[in-house]
């Protein structure tokens, strides 16, 4: 794999733990994935994706409603820090709000997110964290698994990029079913971010 001769530049979304974030990170760090980490917003200022950030000296703001009250000065914030740091993409790890449209302008085809299900199943407003393996249960589902996709205005839709299956186990609690999806995650982003860095995947395809 021939990676570009550029790194790519990223803004990291995130709300709660940050576990994706962290395993980015790592990749980054291991000379895994050719990649720079500009910066890191949450919404949530006492997010562990803020602390996880911080101790790799990486910027790490809270932007969100108690900092920005009007939505539109909020999304502009948004994009501003993104841009102002360098960053050329922007990976949503576990980030709970909507994207709002300056964000979108200033990343057009370059925001990922990352959803613990089989998309285009058990996505969409509502649905994140431990809510869709409740619902991937409920539904009797044999699989599950992780999804990363592109990014446009509406929750969870947009191009897949890559998907990789879990078994349902007999006896699947909520919680179990999240640490294997969680796990498969994690090894997900970081390779196809690689594979974006490396050009295999094209964006603008
Ligand atoms: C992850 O399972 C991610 O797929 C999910 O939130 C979790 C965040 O964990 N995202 C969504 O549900 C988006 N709809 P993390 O903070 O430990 O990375």
């Amino acid at each position: 794999m021939t990676p570009l001769s550029v790194p790519l530049r990223l803004g990291f979304l995130a709300s709660h733990g940050g576990s994706n974030l962290q395993a980015i990170l790592d990749a980054i760090a291991e000379g895994r994935l050719h990649a720079e980490a500009r910066v890191a917003i949450s919404n949530n200022s006492a997010s562990k994706a803020l602390e996880r950030a911080r101790h790799r000296g990486i910027p790490a703001l809270h932007i969100s409603g108690q900092t920005h009250p009007e939505p539109e000065a909020l999304d502009a914030a948004i994009a501003e820090a993104l841009t102002g740091h360098g960053a050329e993409w922007v990976v949503l790890a576990g980030y709970m709000k909507k994207i709002g449209p300056s964000v979108l302008q200033a990343f057009p085809h370059r925001i990922v997110n990352i959803h613990p299900a089989l998309l285009p199943n058990f996505g969409g407003k509502g649905m994140y964290g431990i809510q869709v393996h409740e619902a991937v249960l409920a539904a009797g589902e044999r699989e599950s698994g992780a999804s990363i996709h592109v990014v446009d205005s509406e929750y969870d839709r947009g191009p897949v990029l890559a998907q990789e299956r879990v078994p349902v186990e007999p006896g699947d609690t909520p919680e179990t079913l999240q640490a294997r999806v969680l796990a498969v995650e994690h090894r997900l982003y970081a390779a196809t971010l690689q594979r974006i860095a490396a050009g295999e995947i094209d964006l603008d395809a």
